[in-house]
């Protein structure tokens, strides 16, 4: 049931909150043992719990390949909870652990299904859990297609079972795929299995607070909307922007890139929000639909020319926050003869009649001198100075800048008067701070996208055509890369930016924005 919340003046804000708890719900996690697991999963689950919004009909079976008995595994969630960013007490904790368990087993073994399939029963009648079975699949890509196919030989999918509220759900973790046909690939096993209504594709930047409000922004307030357009806007800018290398993930991110790994799914999601029209309603299809639709009018990349629209880079060694880091190609793992990107800017135009001719300037990379996740839209500048006169030939554009990670705030840029000399013109920031406003940390993008999926909610998950059209749209690219004798770029960790990149948006007489945080 939504939980309505009106609280009239926090902050002197009018504040309409609805937030629905989760329904009974049997939870079966594969690849209980990882990192992801232990990172997000279980601290969400705590804070969730923490925060009365789990059901307390709920009960979790981690499953991995490692010999765990139950009280070894709650061991293990306990110190994962405790070292993880929520508030859960002792208090708190110790119930919660008792609705975990785990069960070992080989994933491609039909017998390890059965037993799932029997341990479920039981805890479920143990827990009175009368509500959806959910499967997360938290293993490596490989092993998704070997699960999905004994979770529905198994019929543990139940997709034919006429009654929906015992349909068990599926979600899946990114990357999905890692081209157009191997993501048809996987979609097809899904859809033999499971219907669409039940499977929810993670992209955990969805689940952002500040990702989520790009779509209240633009469509709970109205003079934004008149004004979003090739009309008004000059260009806009999408920067996700690490500090951190590939850490212990090479054997994955060599095989990936950039344009896998952020570009095809965290970066095209970000575009979508930003650029797509109105949906009818604010439910999972119709804003999937225009999500879709928006990825789809994207002018195709010419893969005769890929440079004046899409550019890679890799890091070499240098430094960041004071500490010597190394070149890529020295981390452990790394293939020696890898062309494998850290970087990836592109300039994007939009072909549709809201924006035809706008330049979308995205780019990504790793090791770079900030930790930084904005969206910067650049309007036009005033068509006409009154202030020649004064010297002021030109009038600097408004700008408007999400900044959704870290420092999570909205700022818009104006000029205003200064006060003294008769004509003295100065630009101005009006900026909003999430921790200044409301004064909390912001929640972990997990807690948000796990409970959505217990409700039974797909608007933050991604449908399988919006995973297709980003695959298909990437395709000239991947293509040419992998033909492409040629390695990425390099900049020095640390950096900015490199040359090439800076080329894009120069090539249109503009520049990128510097970063946020600075
Ligand atoms: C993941 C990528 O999807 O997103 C990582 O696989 C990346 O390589 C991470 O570091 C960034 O997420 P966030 O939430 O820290 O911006």
């Amino acid at each position: 049931m939504p939980i309505r919340e009106i609280h009239p003046s926090v902050a002197a804000l009018d504040m309409i909150c609805v937030e629905s708890a989760a329904p009974p719900t049997a939870m079966v996690v594969f690849g209980a043992s990882g990192d992801l697991v232990q990172k997000k999963l279980l601290p969400s689950i705590a804070e969730i719990h923490r925060r009365g919004l789990l059901s307390e009909h709920f009960c979790l079976l981690g499953c991995s390949r490692t010999e765990y008995s139950d009280e070894q595994f709650r061991q293990i969630a306990a110190d994962a909870i405790r070292h993880g960013p929520g508030s859960t007490s002792s208090q708190q904790l110790a119930p919660l652990l008792e609705k975990f368990h785990h069960i070992s087993g080989d994933y491609a073994d039909p017998g390890t299904y059965e037993r799932i399939g029997s341990r479920l029963a039981e805890l479920r009648s143990k827990h009175a859990v009368a509500g959806c079975d959910l499967f997360y699949l938290s293993v490596p890509p490989f092993l998704y297609e070997t699960i999905i196919e004994r979770l529905g030989s198994s019929g543990l999918s139940c997709k034919d079972d006429p009654d929906c509220c015992r349909r068990a759900r599926l979600v899946v973790e990114k990357p999905f795929g890692r081209d157009l046909d191997s993501a048809k690939v996987l979609n097809h096993t899904v859809s033999k299995w499971f219907e669409e209504s039940q499977v929810y594709r993670i992209d955990h930047y969805l689940g952002k607070e500040t990702v989520q409000n790009i779509m209240i922004f633009r469509f709970a307030n109205s003079i934004f909307e008149p004004i979003w357009n090739r009309n008004h806007i000059d260009n806009v800018q999408i920067t996700i922007a690490e500090t951190l290398g590939v850490e212990h993930r090479a054997s994955y991110y060599d095989k990936s890139g950039a344009i896998r790994d952020m570009f095809q799914n965290h970066m095209l999601q970000m575009l979508a929000l930003v650029a797509m029209e109105p949906p009818i309603s604010f439910d999972a299809d119709p804003i999937r639909d225009e999500k879709a639709k928006l990825l789809r009018t994207v002018r195709p990349f010419d893969p005769t020319d890929l440079d004046r629209s899409i550019v890679r880079g890799r890091y070499t060694a240098g430094r960041i926050n004071g500490q010597n880091v190394q070149a890529y190609l020295s981390e452990k793992g790394v293939a020696s003869d890898s062309r494998t990107e850290t970087y990836v800017a592109a300039r994007l135009f939009i072909d549709n009649w809201r924006w035809k001719d706008v330049p979308f300037y995205l780019r990504t990379g790793k090791r770079l001198a900030r930790k930084d996740t904005e969206i910067v839209v650049t309007f036009k500048e005033p068509p006409h100075s009154l202030f020649s006169s004064a010297g002021l030939h030109h009038m600097p554009p408004n700008v408007l800048a999400f900044q959704i990670q870290p420092k999570e705030g909205i700022s818009l840029r104006f000029q205003a008067k200064r006060p003294g000399s008769k004509i003295c013109i100065g630009t101005l920031d009006m900026k909003f701070r999430y921790q200044d406003i409301f004064g909390v940390e912001m929640p972990e993008a997990y807690e948000r996208l796990l409970l959505d999926c217990m409700v039974g909610d797909q608007t933050l998950y991604t449908r399988f055509d919006g995973i297709e059209v980003a695959w298909q749209l990437l395709m000239p690219v991947l293509e040419a890369w992998q033909r492409s004798k040629e390695a990425p770029y390099e900049y020095p960790a640390g950096s900015e930016s490199f040359p090439e990149a800076d080329a894009l948006p120069e090539a249109d007489g503009r520049q990128w924005h510097g970063l946020l945080t600075a």
